[in-house]
């Protein structure tokens, strides 16, 4: 759909929906747009004054097969005629099993896998961490810089960056050691650490660091990850919520590096929008919590379930991942086309249609926050909604549906960078 500004931005309709916002919702739960949205389709999302927009944020990367896809509307609606919520913990549905069963096939683990599910991505981190507790009867967790994997309180503990996801939330949860996060230009220094690896229940990596910056770890740290824990029998916990589902050109982002985690963590685009999270990962490790240790009222709910059934068919038969290779290089060739005359492009990073463009100040090198800002404002005003990311804030993120066609996504190449050149 060709981007139409019809207003300024936000409009009027969404300044006066905001109003009512201020009053009624809590501060704390910010808004990266003002834009208030009415209606959404494949990348685009129409707002209450009748903007188009081009979607880059894809409901923070939970979108891969786009906004409205009709299959998804279909799996629903058949799903909501027959039952919406008997609890997998009361009265199980089959739904839940055969997304298992699924899922548990197509994770890169040789070994025979089972799976449980939950609501968000905090909630599979959290449960991988239970499980590998469980597994190990040890209680030490490893992270690295970087980091983020949630919002409660042992996830935000894992996560790196203080503001805004830490401040004034502490004291944080103990055992929880952090390693530098092994990029391409860093190795994995597990010398200088301060733990006894022995007491280390798991390691928990995202493949790519998703809102610290979209760092992709080296193949080399990933293996010598592997390697340190299989040697002091620790659970390696791959946290793929961001980087699942084709987001990176491949199924798992795991599946680049030529490693087998014991445990998969999974969320956001797993069910093309709605609420669901999984973890999934070597049978005796997910078999060790004891019954009732893990579960909840809403996790693998049935509408959930039959969506994230029909996302797995739609990336399939659409070649999605295939098209995120694709989708990453028209990406990378356009930044690189105006990197000459745009010397505040520190480079541009990830994997497939992961892909983070850094900001910098050309004279200090430093992260600059400040331009990364202008440049998301200047693209919102024209009609591309994107996020930033990095610890330092200075990263432009390419969340967008995979289901992306040539033609939104040349135009909103266009907006990308004029936006980089003139912001
Ligand atoms: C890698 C990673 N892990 C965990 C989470 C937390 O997911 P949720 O916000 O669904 O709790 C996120 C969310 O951005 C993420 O990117």
């Amino acid at each position: 759909m060709k981007v139409l500004i019809k207003t300024e931005i936000p409009g009027p309709n969404s300044k006066e929906m905001n109003q009512k916002r201020i009053k009624s919702v809590a501060d704390g739960h910010g808004s990266v747009c003002g834009v208030y949205i009415k209606k959404a389709d494949g990348s685009n999302l129409i707002d209450v004054d009748e903007n188009v927009f081009i979607d880059y944020a894809g409901g923070i990367g939970t979108m891969n097969i786009g906004h409205s896809h009709p299959r998804i509307i279909s799996a629903i609606k058949t799903q909501l005629e027959k039952f919406i919520h008997p609890c997998f913990t009361v009265a199980p549905y089959e739904s839940y099993i055969t997304l298992a069963r699924k899922l548990s096939d197509l994770v890169p683990i040789s070994n025979n896998c089972k799976a449980a599910f939950f609501n968000s991505g905090a909630e599979a981190v959290e449960n991988a961490v239970k499980i590998s507790k469980s597994y190990t009867g040890r209680s030490g967790i490893l992270v690295f810089s970087h980091a983020f994997h949630g919002r409660t309180q042992m996830t935000m503990s894992m996560t790196y960056k203080e503001d805004p996801y830490k401040k004034g939330f502490g004291p944080f949860l103990p055992n929880i050691h952090r390693l530098e996060f092994p990029s391409e230009d860093k190795i994995l220094n597990l010398i200088s650490s301060d733990f006894d690896p022995k007491t280390i229940a798991c390691a928990v990596i995202e493949p790519v660091a998703g809102e610290g910056g979209f760092i992709p770890v080296s193949i080399n740290a990933m293996k010598n990850l592997r390697e340190f824990c299989s040697k002091h029998d620790i659970v390696m916990v791959v946290d793929e919520i961001q980087t699942g589902f084709g987001r990176t050109g491949t199924l798992f982002a795991i599946e680049q590096f030529d490693v087998e985690p014991d445990l998969i963590t999974l969320a956001k685009s797993i069910a093309g929008g709605l609420p669901l999270s999984g973890v999934v990962g070597k049978l005796e490790i997910m078999d060790a919590s004891h019954v009732g240790g893990i579960g909840g009222t809403f996790g693998g709910n049935p509408v959930a379930c039959a969506a994230a059934l029909a996302v797995l068919d739609i990336i399939e038969d659409e070649q999605l991942s295939t098209r995120a290779i694709e989708i990453g290089k028209k990406v990378r060739y356009k930044i690189k086309s105006i990197r000459n005359y745009c010397p505040w492009i520190g480079g541009i990073r990830g994997l497939g249609a992961m892909q983070g463009i850094i900001i910098i100040n050309p004279e200090t090198g430093e992260a600059d926050k400040s331009r990364t800002s202008r440049i998301h404002q200047y693209a919102l005003e024209h009609g591309l909604i994107m996020i930033n990311a990095g610890t330092y804030g200075n990263v432009i993120r390419t969340l967008m549906p995979l289901t992306i066609g040539n033609d939104d996504l040349d135009q909103s190449l266009e907006i990308l960078s004029a936006a980089i050149t003139n912001a």
